[in-house]
């Protein structure tokens, strides 16, 4: 019997030792330590020893037992070890490897421009406010002193949604509107996209973007209007940037004018981007005509004022050297990356 016992219990080490997973070691504990098991049946068959026999027998059993339990749970806890040592390894992340290059996004070059013209202007105590792209003729034009017959209002140059309905041509519509719902003083600009029917090329769109300028006060003055606009100029261009008034019309403002800069590219020597004349257009202005400001509900007696549309296409363009507008709209990520 105590041999039976011993290659049991040698046969158990050696298939234990060969388990190789938690399930087969666990079949091996049924297997010899179970109800039904090996070492169990052994305990079994002590009714046919001596009285004295019986315990000496019962005790190498037990020993056995035990024996076989604590090497069971050893391997059991060595197995899990290892498991998890090799999930660890699976698992580990390679931190020298170079990492995937995020695409980030970025500020169009439109935005930058305008963000920068928003902080000059509201650094002179100008308020950003903003008005709908679907305009009615009464704010595009009939308000704006813009007379039945002016070209402007011609279906070729103004896309008409329907009778009195419009995409807005000029950001000058905002000009009526604030004035309906603000008294003066008023000092607002108005960013905004603006359409018209133009044919495309280098330096048309019919999509492209204006900011609308207005000052309302009693005693403004056009010395007002070119200081605002010199100090604009300077910020955006540089302290040596000159400015320069030309007399011209806009139906809206008494007296109107354009105004250029100094050509950014030659600095005013005259190069192919000002088409040699040393400068280049970036607005029109001028002094809200009474009929405006009237139009409004303002007494032309009492206030004065003075108006501005920048073009932003044209001041990007400039700032960055693009020589082509319709860059700005194609949306091509190899161009927009370099800003
Ligand atoms: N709305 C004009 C345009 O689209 C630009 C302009 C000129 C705006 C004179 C003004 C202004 O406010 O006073 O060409």
């Amino acid at each position: 019997m105590k041999t039976q016992l011993e290659a049991i219990k040698t046969q158990a080490i050696t298939e234990l030792e060969n388990a190789q997973n938690g399930t087969e070691i666990e079949a091996l504990r049924v297997k010899y330590l179970g109800k039904k098991g090996e070492l169990t049946a052994i305990l079994k068959q002590m009714g046919g020893l001596s009285p004295e026999e019986r315990p000496i027998m019962g005790q190498l059993v037990n020993q056995a037992k035990a024996e076989l339990e604590t090497l069971i749970a050893e391997k059991t806890e060595l197995m899990k070890k290892a498991a998890l040592e090799q999930k660890l390894k699976d698992e580990t992340i390679d931190i020298t490897l170079p990492a995937k290059e995020i695409n980030k996004g970025k500020l169009h070059p439109l935005n930058t421009v305008l963000d920068d013209m928003i902080d000059i202007f509201t650094s002179m105590g100008f308020d950003v406010v903003d008005g709908p792209e679907v305009e009615t003729d009464h704010y595009n034009f009939e308000c704006l002193n813009v007379p039945q017959d002016h070209p402007a209002r011609d279906m070729q140059d103004t896309f008409y949604l329907a009778e009195n309905l419009l995409l807005r041509t000029q950001t000058s519509a905002a000009q009526i509107r604030t004035m309906e719902n603000r008294k003066p003083p008023i000092r607002v600009i108005c960013p905004g996209r603006v359409f018209r029917a133009d044919e495309v090329d280098a330096t048309h769109s019919p999509v492209f973007h204006q900011i609308e300028g207005l000052v309302v006060d009693k005693g403004i003055t056009m010395c007002d209007l070119k200081g605002v606009l010199e100090e604009f100029a300077h910020e955006i261009y540089g302290k040596d940037t000159a400015v320069k008034f030309r007399p011209s019309f806009f139906p809206f403002t008494e007296p109107s004018v354009e105004v250029d800069v100094t050509c950014s590219e030659c600095g005013g020597k005259g190069c192919r981007v000002c088409k040699g004349s040393g400068w280049i257009e970036i607005l029109g202005a001028g002094m809200v005509h009474p009929n405006v400001l009237r139009s409004c509900g303002i007494d032309p007696e009492e206030y004065s004022g003075f108006a501005f549309g920048i073009g932003l296409d044209r001041l990007t363009t400039t700032r960055y050297k693009i020589s082509d507008i319709r860059l700005l709209f194609e949306n091509d990520k190899r161009f927009l990356e370099q800003f």
